[in-house]
């Protein structure tokens, strides 16, 4: 049997990893400034995360969700209170698509409305919902509707209001920063003109932090730095630092009731120490003040070279945007200086996503790295 071939991948074999660093199979260490795509948060291989998870492994990995698991309440507690929403409910489920997909089914079920109103070049994942909600014809099959989704642009709010005056409107979804766009930050009377709307017309504001959540912007949800509070929050990648873990968070006046979502795997026990283990690292590390303040001098030692027209994001969250196509920079990076970051559906914008303990030394090393590569003149192809 062969794999269904839908990847594009990069001719390196990852075989262990550890901290901001991974080996390949013939010994080469790579610096991680991409964390498999935003989902390394507090570092490869981290020992209590090893040690958590092993513990649990060894006594009891999965047992189904009609049972009493006190690990999810435990993660719920730390999750309410290092997130700053602790009045809110949480759902757990195991990607950030099933996380976008109950978010939308529960606004609508919520509202009795199906209408939703996206933006231009969001990303919100591959299934039912999730991908019609999401700016991108080509990954939307003849059975994702996309019919009932108004996409519109950011910070256009008179344009927001004119579709939820038609009163057809569950919610209203928006990355707290786009990623695969290429690093667009909402602003923060935007977000705080959503916020103000949705109480207006009785939509239900949904920040999926997939990406931009969990410390990542150096706030633990990006939207955080709006002061504005989300009806539900949707969560996955650096929740459990590669251990499939997603989650929602539900305002409280939300009433569940018995069968109106559900899940096989979502909240295992194996799933719950994982993302326990995550939560004490951030905690204790204080890594999501680390990610702020490196990033800040990451953004700093970035403004200082030449070829980059334009820095975006936050934190640990940034694109670096040139005048001229990244594809073979970021070869370059990868197979000449070692260093693996992310590209963006905008050609020209390399993506970091480096784990959130990154230290000065690590900087150092990418900056050497990137002025090395664009040294390199026949990586300018104009
Ligand atoms: C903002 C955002 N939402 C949703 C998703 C989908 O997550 P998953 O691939 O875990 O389904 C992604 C994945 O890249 C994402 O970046």
């Amino acid at each position: 049997m062969n794999l269904f071939d839908v990847y594009p991948i990069f001719n390196i074999e990852p075989v262990s990893a550890k901290g901001c660093y991974f080996w390949d199979r013939s010994g080469d260490k790579y610096l991680d400034f991409y964390g498999g795509h935003a989902v390394i948060s507090i570092g490869h291989s981290h020992p209590h995360y090893v040690k958590r998870i092993a513990d649990q492994l060894e006594k009891l990995g999965f047992y189904s969700n009609s049972v009493i698991n006190p690990l999810q309440q435990q993660l719920a507690e730390k999750l309410g209170a290092l997130s700053g929403y602790p009045e809110y409910n949480l759902f757990l489920v195991n990607s950030g698509a099933e996380a976008n997909e109950n978010a939308l089914k529960l606004a609508s079920f919520i509202t009795g409305k199906k209408g939703v109103i996206a933006f231009n070049k969001a990303f919100h994942g591959r299934t039912a919902a999730a991908v019609a909600v999401t700016d991108n014809a080509r990954i939307r099959a003849a059975i994702n509707p996309s019919d009932h989704v108004a996409f519109l642009s950011f910070e256009d709010l008179d344009a927001v209001e004119a579709v939820l005056r038609k009163d057809e409107t569950c919610a209203v979804i928006i990355e707290g920063v786009q990623g695969i766009a290429g690093i667009n930050t909402p602003s923060k009377s935007f977000l705080q003109g959503l916020r103000k709307l949705c109480t207006r017309y009785g939509a239900k504001l949904i920040l999926d932090e997939i990406q931009s959540g969990y410390g990542r912007t150096g706030r633990f949800f990006a939207h955080q730095y709006a002061e504005i509070a989300a009806d539900i929050i949707t969560m996955a990648k650096g929740m459990g630092n590669g251990f499939p873990l997603g989650g929602l968070l539900i305002e409280p006046t939300v009433e569940a009731h018995y069968g109106m979502l559900g899940t096989t795997f979502g909240g295992s026990h194996l799933a719950c120490s994982a993302g326990l283990a995550v939560l004490e690292v951030l905690e204790q590390e204080n890594l999501v003040d680390n990610a702020r303040v490196q990033g800040e001098r990451l953004s700093h030692q970035l403004t200082g070279i030449d070829e980059i027209k334009e820095i975006k994001g936050t934190g640990l969250m940034l694109g670096i945007k040139f005048d001229f196509d990244v594809k073979p920079l970021r070869q370059h990076l990868l197979l000449k200086e070692k260093i693996f970051v992310g590209s963006a559906s905008d050609p020209n914008i390399l993506r970091l996503l480096p784990p959130l303990g990154i230290k000065d030394q690590h900087i150092d090393q990418f900056i050497s790295g990137l002025t090395n590569s664009l040294k390199n003149e026949k990586l300018l192809i104009h």
